[in-house]
């Protein structure tokens, strides 16, 4: 039996591409999505998907009436979290895609997910490339302990650090926190000249045209660097294949599940 989505952000640029990989999957059914400046319309029409679609909605909790097993969430970071609590109210499955929640998010919504034997698979990046890339980067955090990380992207992107780099700095703290060789309340100069302290990492934003989305993880050691470098091309497409993933495995989750690498066999 198909398994029914509600699509979050289906009209955006990421759940555009998403919206035609799950037409495309035989085992997946669209039966809802949410988009305010297209409520009343075909999601087809606004996509151009050829064949029978939902009629967008213009809240998350109007397209859950359609009773999906799984609710996608890819629309902006200030209504994540309440369309994620929504769709648990809703006995749904959550995929978290978009970016922007911060920790005391997560700890909320694994909350309520848990006390709802529901599951979340929340996931920063659902290329194949960054998923590769954060398993690299906990492999040389357990070998070498001093390392930061660089978030490049565009001079429009308001929330910072990526999901990218949060999910990273997350993951790498189940290994260890970065070692600091000076303190910061000891370090000299502007505050924040030495970037955020996030999960145990040392995170450094760069916002400026030209950039996609790019990450450095910087791995240093006496007379030796280890670099390990992440960047996005400019289509939605590397993402579609990863939420396909994701969407299978979070109806056999319950609870929080950070990165699409938490329910790969890497
Ligand atoms: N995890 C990953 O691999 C991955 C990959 C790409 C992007 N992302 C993240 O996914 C999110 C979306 O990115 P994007 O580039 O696709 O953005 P976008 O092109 O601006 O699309 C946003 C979508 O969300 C809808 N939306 C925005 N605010 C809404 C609200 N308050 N209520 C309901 N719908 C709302 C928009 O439609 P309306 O404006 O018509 O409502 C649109 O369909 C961002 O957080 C981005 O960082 C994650």
């Amino acid at each position: 039996m198909a398994i029914s989505v509600c699509l979050a952000g289906a009209t955006g640029w990421a759940g555009s591409a998403l919206a035609k990989g799950i037409y495309a999957a035989p085992d997946l059914n669209l039966v809802s999505a949410v988009s305010r400046s297209h409520a009343g319309k075909s999601l087809g029409s606004v996509i151009d998907q050829t064949g029978s679609t939902p009629l967008l909605s213009s809240t998350a909790a109007e397209a859950l009436r359609a009773s999906p097993d799984v609710f996608i969430e890819y629309t902006k970071p200030d209504i994540a979290k309440s369309n994620s609590l929504q769709a648990f109210q809703s006995s749904c499955h959550v995929l978290v895609g978009t970016s922007g929640l911060n920790e005391d998010d997560y700890r909320e919504i694994d909350a309520v997910a848990q006390s709802v034997g529901r599951g979340v698979l929340a996931c920063g990046n659902f290329s194949l490339t960054a998923v590769l890339f954060e398993k690299f980067a906990e492999m040389a955090a357990k070998h070498i302990p001093h390392w930061e990380i660089i978030d490049y992207a565009s001079s429009s992107k308001k929330d910072s650090p990526s999901g990218t780099a949060r999910e990273l700095a997350y993951n790498l703290s189940r290994v260890r926190e970065s070692q600091l060789d000076v303190p910061h309340d000891q370090s000299q100069g502007p505050e924040g000249i030495r970037g955020a302290r996030l999960n145990g990492t040392q995170v450094h934003a760069v916002r400026l045209p030209g950039y996609v989305l790019s990450l450095d993880a910087i791995f240093g050691m006496p007379d030796q660097k280890l670099i390990i470098r992440h960047e996005a091309g400019m289509s939605a497409q590397p993402y579609v294949d990863g939420a396909l993933i994701g969407i299978r495995k979070v109806i056999s989750l319950v609870g929080l599940h950070r990165g699409l690498a938490s329910v790969m066999n890497l």
